[in-house]
């Protein structure tokens, strides 16, 4: 399908979708950039006056110092003003915007007989019902309340309620680990957990509840419980006209410390206060892979955060009041958080909440449910695509595709095969896809097209959002111009980007700021073209993209050399056909134990019981040896290149025992462990 030469070809906004359009042209693009550059006060200020400040701002709207040798890095947006981020989500669209009758959500469960609508006004009232159920539990602000929850509507209720009375929600991915869990709850302190007693994820029932409290347990045993109640939702699917099944899960319960969010929802108010904020008070954590293979707790505040999140949604899916969106993420990542939760309400958006997966009941049920609630805005990633891909044509022409109008991806870079399909198969050719590039420490898009504005060229993210300046950096940190390739760095911030690493102002310095002082360092490298056009390469960094989710190798490796067998191991990625990038890992067995079947399985199995099935290594082979330089260090790109049976391996003059490669190469897995 991909067309020779196609990298070359330009994709021209439809016109039909210029008319209405927020940015119409490029050159209106254009404009509004070097207004935000040039005079950011202005340009964000604008922004601001749509929404609820109880006090307004003092100073200026962004302050900052991105320069460690001058001082501590830090920003701050909105310096004096007082708000509260569920306010302006859904007070704000009820009571002034009169929107209360609009539908918020879509929810569509995992079954599609599952479902339910949720209007503006239902959702805030079950929102201040959660807000006082917290407060009841005691709850107070500034403190941090953990989510392990699905995507289930209690999901979006408990964030926005933690946000309504100052609390920070720090929302833990439920496919996570017991171990991932405990890590995550004890790093930032939380008094409560809310989960709930199991989900349909497939076929597969999971016992959400026991892990939880597997959880819990560790976190006792490390001496630091913090979290004393546990607020658990009862799954309505499981509970249905045809039967229950909550009872396969036998949900341990803890009179002590479980609460049942049924009953304790039923007896609070209706009504909450909203608690009013600092411009700069923290909003959410939300854990993301560190390199050094610890968690790192990003930390996004409410100001900035509310400006930049509706304002890309706005912009970037060309917001309009009969669009119905869909975004697939789950709200454990940040995609979720900015793109299904905070920038779609705060633009008042209708959008659909899904908690299946892309494969069940059948292959065809992400268009299925585009054809059902008329979706006009889709929002994917390129694993999903390359996945769908396979099954061809006919899941697809199944269902009327006809209304949608603008497609996303998000993730990892797109490779022009994946683009094409979604491009011609699911958008008919009709729908601009954006590519848009950005992190959990961006919290919003920032390379990216707008869609009726700029020409697309398949697999770039294109050029930066208003008040972003991206520039590449070389090995020296000299900045390149024009036509180059080096490390993706901003020499400015913009309101959406992280405050510090939760508790650990250091790591968030070294992380960021130290390699390149004055710039944010993303850890991509980037190539920019002829044409201005920004390419992301992919991590420079010990990081691994699996299916658009960032794994350190570190985290991986320690969870290995955790098993008794295994004296030390060593990960490195390999291409993967769907998941973009996969774990191949190198294990060096202790004196005397065995490589075999048995032990490749308990491997893994103990990679997914301390990560989480993400974390599933593809490949797990034996290596007696590992190629290290003279001072020791692991020569990671000589894996990197066995893994991927690439037999002309450079200059090896720095390697210790040049002898440990063709050992490996004998060893090698050909097709996954
Ligand atoms: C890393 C951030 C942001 C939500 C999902 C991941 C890669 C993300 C793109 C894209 C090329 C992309 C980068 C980035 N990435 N989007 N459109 N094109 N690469 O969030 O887990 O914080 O990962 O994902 O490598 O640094 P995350």
């Amino acid at each position: 399908m991909v067309v020779p030469g196609s990298q070359h070809k330009l994709y021209h906004p439809p016109e039909g979708l210029q008319k209405d359009a927020h940015v119409p042209d490029f050159n209106c693009y254009l404009e509004l950039y070097k207004k935000s550059i040039e005079e950011p006060d202005v340009f964000w200020k604008e922004v601001a006056s749509d929404f609820y400040w109880k006090k307004p701002p003092t100073g200026q709207i962004l302050q900052y110092n991105f320069d460690v040798t001058k001082g501590n890095i830090y920003v701050k947006c909105m310096e004096g003003a007082t708000t509260n981020m569920c306010y302006n989500v859904l007070d704000r669209n009820v009571k002034d915007k009169n929107l209360g009758e609009r539908v918020a959500f879509y929810w569509e469960g995992n079954s599609p007989d599952h479902r339910e609508a949720i209007t503006y006004g239902q959702l805030l009232g079950q929102v201040c019902r959660c807000s006082n159920t917290l407060k009841q539990m005691g709850v107070r602000k500034g403190d941090r309340v953990a989510i392990y929850l699905p995507m289930i509507p209690e999901l979006v209720y408990t964030m926005l309620a933690c946000t309504r009375i100052g609390a920070v929600h720090s929302i833990v991915f439920a496919g996570f680990s017991a171990e991932s869990l405990c890590e995550r709850i004890m790093d930032s302190q939380c008094s409560i957990l809310v989960t709930a007693d199991g989900v349909y994820r497939g076929e597969k029932l999971i016992n959400l509840k026991q892990i939880a409290d597997e959880a819990l347990e560790k976190c006792r045993e490390k001496a630091s419980a913090t979290v004393t109640r546990c607020l658990v939702v009862k799954h309505h699917a499981l509970r249905t006209q045809d039967g229950d099944v909550s009872n396969k899960l036998q949900t341990p319960w803890d009179a002590a410390c479980d609460v049942c969010w049924e009953e304790v929802m039923g007896q609070v108010s209706e009504q909450c206060e909203p608690e009013w904020l600092d411009a700069e008070d923290p909003l959410f954590i939300l854990y993301t892979s560190g390199s050094t293979g610890k968690p790192k707790g990003v930390l996004h505040t409410v100001a900035g955060y509310l400006l930049y999140t509706s304002l890309t949604f706005k912009y970037v899916f060309d917001h309009q009041p009969d669009d119905v969106y869909w975004c697939t993420a789950d709200i454990g990542w940040i995609t979720g958080h900015s793109y299904i939760t905070y920038g779609p309400l705060a633009n008042g958006a209708t959008s659909v909440l899904f908690e299946g997966i892309p494969v069940h009941p059948h292959v065809g049920r992400f268009w299925e449910v585009i054809e059902k609630y008329r979706v006009t805005k889709f929002y994917t990633a390129p694993t999903a695509i390359r996945l769908l891909m396979k099954y061809g044509l006919d899941p697809v022409q199944k269902y009327d595709l006809s209304s949608l109008r603008i497609l996303g991806t998000v993730g990892e870079p797109i490779n022009p095969e994946a683009w094409h399909w979604y491009h011609e198969v699911i958008g008919q050719k009709r729908c601009p896809v954006v590519d848009t590039f950005w992190q959990t420490e961006t919290g919003g898009h920032v390379l990216t097209p707008l869609p009726a504005a700029t020409p697309l060229k398949p697999g770039s993210a294109t050029f930066p959002f208003f008040g972003v300046e991206p520039t590449i950096l070389n090995e020296h940190g000299e900045e390149l111009e024009g036509e180059a390739e080096g490390y993706l760095v901003f020499r400015r911030p913009w309101p959406g980007i992280m405050r510090t690493v939760y508790g650990n102002q250091e790591r968030f310095e070294s992380t960021y700021f130290k390699k390149f002082p004055g710039f944010y360092v993303t850890g991509d490298g980037c190539r920019r073209d002829k044409d201005g056009y920004y390419w992301i390469a992919g991590r420079i960094d010990d990081m691994i993209n699996v299916s658009g989710h960032l794994l350190s190798t570190a985290e991986v490796e320690a969870s290995l050399t955790d098993h008794g067998a295994v004296a030390e191991a060593a990960v490195v990625s390999r291409p993967h056909t769907v998941k973009g990038e996969c774990l191949y890992c190198f294990v060096t067995l202790k004196d005397c134990r065995e490589f075999n079947r048995t032990l490749v399985d308990e491997l893994k199995r103990q990679v997914r019981e301390k990560i989480g099935p993400i974390a599933t290594p593809d490949f797990i082979q034996n290596a007696p040896g590992l190629p290290k330089t003279r001072s020791g260090k692991i020569m990671r790109r000589v894996l990197r290149q066995i893994a991927r049976n690439e037999k002309d391996l450079g200059d090896l003059s720095t390697m210790a025992d040049p002898k440990v490669v063709e050992v490996l190469f004998n060893h090698r897995c050909e097709t996954a462990s």
